[in-house]
This record gives structure tokens, sequence and C-alpha cells, in this order.
């Protein structure tokens, strides 16, 4: 297949954003690699301050689109927009629609369509340093920018214990940010991230835990930006992920029930990410992350190695999903599909009883296969 692997060049200005940002050039080189060793034609197309010249070179229906962009001229909030230039021009491409991506980028706004749906999520408020007066909610309470990913603006200082510290953090959204402030409830318990892959009925992958076990005090158990993005950090070293996570089978199951409502409640397509944390059994949506981070040791690499896919299985299944969707026609079929038929005709509902061996591309299984077959004879011989 031929694909043009879309990413967004970030100018150095802030930062905070320099970092997790960046990271897409390098996510770019992997993708394609990844891709290569699939046979497929890639051409990696950079987008700076310029949408339309750059994508005008190439008929859009020879190429489908690998969406690598998170921003558009430093502004998360052109993610969006992004995406009605690819669609506006013709091009297919990986990943959520506009319309689930503006909705997710909003948290308060996703938190309203999650909450519509029946699912849990942490009571909130969105506050500016002009209504923050009018607090419904109990302490604790967490404090974060209504419309940044990447744990952006969030620190120690984001849980609030008392009025004048939820002020602070208020006006220190705003004056930073420059928007609103999106305060929850907050969630005391185990966090996890659950990857999804699929359309119709996305399969969850096994589920990674943030570790907070050398972490005494339970308010400083959080994801701040130096736990995601600095290595060197104390809050880094002292949040490694565990995946897949030592869950009973009935936490698993409840997890995996939300996550999966959440992504499609929220319409993500082919891939995305669901961070939930666990309150007296009960999992609760933090957020919903279409178009994750797809760098090899970021959460939906990592789960789908737990699940038996190398990097390069994981980038050619949602170049997979993708055709499918857009029922291009020479594509394999996504190997989820095949196996979610296979396991609806012997009978089940081809979600829970899909096996991680499942997903293993089909010449390791045959070998996997081969190898079990002749342990067994062994042991039959002997
Ligand atoms: N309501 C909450 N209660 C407790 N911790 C929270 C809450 N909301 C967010 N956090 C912590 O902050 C981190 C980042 O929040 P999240 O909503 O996932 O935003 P981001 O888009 O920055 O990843 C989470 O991983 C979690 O550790
Ligand atoms: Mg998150």
């Amino acid at each position: 297949m031929k694909i043009l692997v879309v990413y967004n060049v970030v100018e150095p200005s802030e930062e905070e954003r320099l970092f997790s940002e960046q990271e897409i050039v390098f996510v770019e080189q992997h993708i394609a690699r990844a891709l290569q060793e699939y046979g497929h034609l890639t051409v990696s197309v950079p987008i700076r301050n310029d949408l339309w010249t750059p994508l005008k070179q190439y008929d859009p229906n020879e190429w489908l689109i690998f969406n690598l962009c998170e921003s558009f001229r430093n502004k998360t909030y052109l993610e969006p927009y992004i995406i009605s230039v690819f669609e506006y021009l013709g091009f297919r491409y990986t990943g959520s629609d506009r319309r689930t991506l503006a909705n997710c980028l909003n948290k308060a706004r996703a938190k309203e369509i999650l909450q519509a749906h029946g699912i849990p999520t942490a009571a909130f408020q969105v506050f500016t340093p002009l209504n923050v007066h009018q607090r419904r909610l109990e302490f604790p309470l967490f404090v974060k920018p209504v419309s940044e990913d990447a744990s952006i603006g969030i620190t120690m200082d984001s849980v609030v214990r008392d009025d004048r510290a939820l002020r602070r953090q208020v006006r220190f959204i705003w004056e930073k940010y420059h928007e609103p402030a999106l305060v929850e409830e907050f969630i005391d318990g185990r966090e996890f991230n659950v990857t999804l892959l699929g359309n119709d009925s996305p399969r969850v992958l096994p589920l990674s835990e943030i570790n907070f076990r050398h972490i005494r005090d339970p308010f400083a158990r959080i994801v701040s930006y130096r736990a995601k993005w600095v290595p060197t950090s104390e809050e880094y070293l002292k949040t490694p992920p565990t995946c897949p996570a030592r869950v009973s089978e009935s936490l698993k199951r409840r997890i995996e029930d939300v996550a999966r409502r959440a992504y499609q409640a929220m319409g993500l397509r082919d891939y995305g990410r669901v961070d939930i944390r666990v309150k007296d059994g009960i999992p609760y949506v933090l957020e919903v992350n279409p178009n994750a981070d797809l760098a090899p040791d970021a959460g939906i690499a990592r789960a789908a190695r737990a699940a038996g896919m190398s990097y390069a299985d994981l980038a050619d299944e949602i170049v997979r999903l993708a055709a499918h969707r857009y029922r291009i026609k020479g594509m394999a079929r996504p190997r989820i599909v095949t196996y979610e038929l296979k396991a609806r005709s012997a009978g089940s509902d081809g979600i829970y009883s899909i096996p991680a061996q499942a997903l293993l591309p089909s010449v390791l299984r045959a070998e996997k296969v081969k190898r079990l077959r002749a342990t067994s004879a062994v042991g039959v011989a002997a």
C-alpha cells in the first residue's frame, strides 16, 4: 500500500510542549520503518505552517495518510482542522475523525458525552478566576487545563484541598494556558491505561497499570508532566508502568467494559487509549485519547507487545483497520476482524474469548503451533 506518513514539525517555542511534541518526528521515523517492514511504500510528509502545499502533490486515490499530527502551528486545538484539510482534499486517513478529535480535545465536553452514555467519570465543574466561588464539589479536588493533553499543566499543585489552593491553581491555568480549568473530584485509586484497537467491536489489549507503590502519599500518586516526560526525574522513576497489569478477572472485565464503552461513545476509530482510575471497584474514565502516542516505548506499543504484536505488526494493523473501514481493495483483513469472526462463529461474542496469541502474525503463529505439536509428539513418544 502507498502511505503518506504525515506529521507536524513543532517550532521550538514553549519549553513544556517541546518534549511531548518533538517526539512526533521520532515516532514518524519508527512508523515509516515499521510500515516498510511490511512492504508498504512510504513517503514522509512534514507539516509546518502550510498544510495544503505538501499534501496537494499526492493523489488521494493512490495514497492513504498515516496521521501522526497532534497540532498545527503549535496549536493543539487546530488538530481537527488538519483532518478537515485531509477530507477536503479527498484523502483517507488512519485514526479518528474530526468530530471525535474535537470532542475529546475539550475534556469537559468529552465528560458530558460520557455521562450521557452512563459511563462513570469523576464529578466536575469548569472554572475561570471569575466563577471559582461557585464550587459545589467536595475537596480534595484535581485541577487541570480543560483542553490540553500529555500532562501539560499537571504538577503536585494540581491536587487542591482548600478554596485558597483551588483559586490559586485556577488562576495559574488561566494565566499560563489562557483557558478555563477543569476541576474534578480527586479519584484516589489505581490508575490504568487501556489500549483499544478496532472499529465495530474494538478489542481491548492487555491492561497497563501505573505502579504507584513507591509513592506513600495517596495525593502524590498522579502522572505529572515530569512523571511523563522527564526520564531522569524522581516522579518518572517512581511511576513505572506494569503491563500486563496484575488485576483480578472481575476488575479486568469491568475496566475493559468501561474502556470499550468510552471508546465507542466518543466514536474512536482504529486505535486509541482510555485513561482510567478505579475507586471502590468502579472504573472512572479520566480521559479518552484518540490518535494516542504511537512511540515504540509508549502505552499503545507496550500493550500491543504484551498481546504478542511487534511494533511493525501494530503499525500494519492500524493501516489494515483503516483500509478495511474504507473498503480499500487489495489489503489484507485486519487480524482483529478475522479473529472476531472466528470467535463469533465458535459461538462467543467475539470479544472476551480471543487469546492474545490470536493477534500474532500468521507466520509466527504457524511456527508456534508447529513447535507445540512437536513438544506434544515427544510427550506421546515418551
Ligand atoms: N480526577 C482525578 N483524580 C486523580 N488523579 C487525576 C484526576 N485527573 C487526572 N489525574 C492525574 O493526572 C494525570 C493526567 O490527567 P489526564 O486527564 O489523563 O490528562 P492528560 O491529557 O494530561 O494525560 C492522570 O494520569 C492522573 O494521574
Ligand atoms: Mg492522560
